[in-house]
Parts: structure tokens; sequence; C-alpha cells
């Protein structure tokens, strides 16, 4: 499973490369706003430290709209995937880019169907939304098994990147379940790696080392 991070901050961006598992990043309007900087300066500091998928969402929510938007946000780099909402202009949006080459990400994605129909325009990504799901009572991860089943009945090749991730559960059960991609904030990604048994196994081989050796 390819692992990007959620986040506009240079400094994660910058932290999750350091690790070597970093295959891409997703940005956001309410990630962007809480950075407080300009968009397409901080897309392009993000491409230059990850050189894979970045995605660079709309404002808009006409299809004429998104694709001047989108045709701004392809200049800042070659990595760049344009971000659209799942609604019916975005699946518009999502074809004529996909007739263009451009890779589109397929955002907000609460239901099996939208992801059928962003598959059959041609999405590059779709990002079905595990978390705020949860938050309103339903499973988000029963939204990512049944997306996996329709692609793998008809071999769609949209990649499921499984976003709103809050927690590790969350990216251990999108492993599970399938999903291609999985989008963490740099708090999830660095979780992966603790476990309390980890770190009192250090510190008793230490201590029984440091009591031999001195
Ligand atoms: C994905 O592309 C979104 O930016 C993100 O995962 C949304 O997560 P949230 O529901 O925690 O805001």
């Amino acid at each position: 499973m390819e692992i990007y991070l959620d986040s506009a901050s240079l400094d994660d961006v910058k932290a999750a490369h350091d690790l070597g598992i970093l295959d891409g990043v997703t940005t956001n309007p309410t990630l962007i706003a809480k950075e407080k900087v300009d968009y397409a300066k901080r897309l392009a500091e993000i491409c230059g430290v990850c050189k894979g998928p970045v995605s660079a969402e709309v404002i808009s929510t006409d299809f004429a709209g998104m694709m001047r938007e989108a045709a701004d946000h392809v200049k800042i780099a070659p990595n760049i995937v344009v971000k659209l909402p799942s609604t019916l202009d975005g699946l518009k949006a999502c074809k004529a880019l996909a007739d263009k080459g451009v890779r589109t990400n397929l955002t907000l994605c609460f239901q099996t169907l939208q992801a059928l129909m962003v598959a059959k325009a041609g999405a590059f990504l779709v990002s079905p939304f595990i978390g705020r799901l949860d938050d309103v009572g339903e499973d988000g991860m029963e939204l990512i098994r049944t997306i996996r089943t329709v692609y793998d009945n008809y071999g769609m090749k949209t990649k499921i990147l499984a976003a709103s991730i809050r927690h590790t559960n969350h990216l251990l059960h999108c492993a599970i379940a399938g999903a291609d991609v999985a989008t963490c904030p740099l708090n999830v990604i660095q979780a992966c790696m603790k476990h309390p048994l980890t770190d009192a196994g250090l510190e008793r081989f230490l201590a029984d080392y440091k009591k031999a050796f001195g």
C-alpha cells in the first residue's frame, strides 16, 4: 500500500520524506488555510521535496472554474494531481482532464456509486473519507471494502486513496481491505512505529548490556 501525507505543512512533508516511505502528498483548502501561505507557492515547495503525486484541490464548484484552476495547478510541477470534488461538475472536469492526460483525485467520496462514476470518467485517484463517515455513525471502512469489490469486478484502474484517516487502526484496516493508497496526518505515520513493548524491550536490552559491560 502506498502512503501519502495529508498535510500542507512543509515541515511535515520534510519529516515524512526523511522517513523514506513517503509516496505522495494530499492537500485541501482547510489544510492550506491553517498554514496561511500562498497555495501555489506552497504546492511548488511540496513538489520540490516529494516527487510522488501531490494533490492540489480546486476551489471552484463549476466546470469552467475547475478547468481554469486545473490549468494553473498543472503548471506548478509535473507531479501535480488535480483534486476535484465528487460532484456532477467534478465528474465532467475529471473526464475532460483525463482526455488531456491530466491526473485527477476525486475527493469527498462518501458512496460507492461516486467511486464507480469517477472511475468511468478516468480518475487517477478516488478519495473515500473514512473518518467523516464514522463521525456521523456510518462505517467508513465498509466504503473502502465495497469500492474495492466494484473496482475488482470490472478491472477498474482508479486507485482507492483512503482519506480522512484519524488513527492507526484506520490505516491497518485500509491495508486489510485492499486500499491502494492511504493518506494520513504525520502523527498517524509516526504512530505506526510505536509500541510500548518495543520501548520497554529496548530499555531492557540496553540496561542488561550496561550491567554486563558498563
Ligand atoms: C484527503 O485528501 C483529505 O484532505 C483529508 O483526508 C480529510 O481528512 P479530515 O476528515 O480529517 O479533515
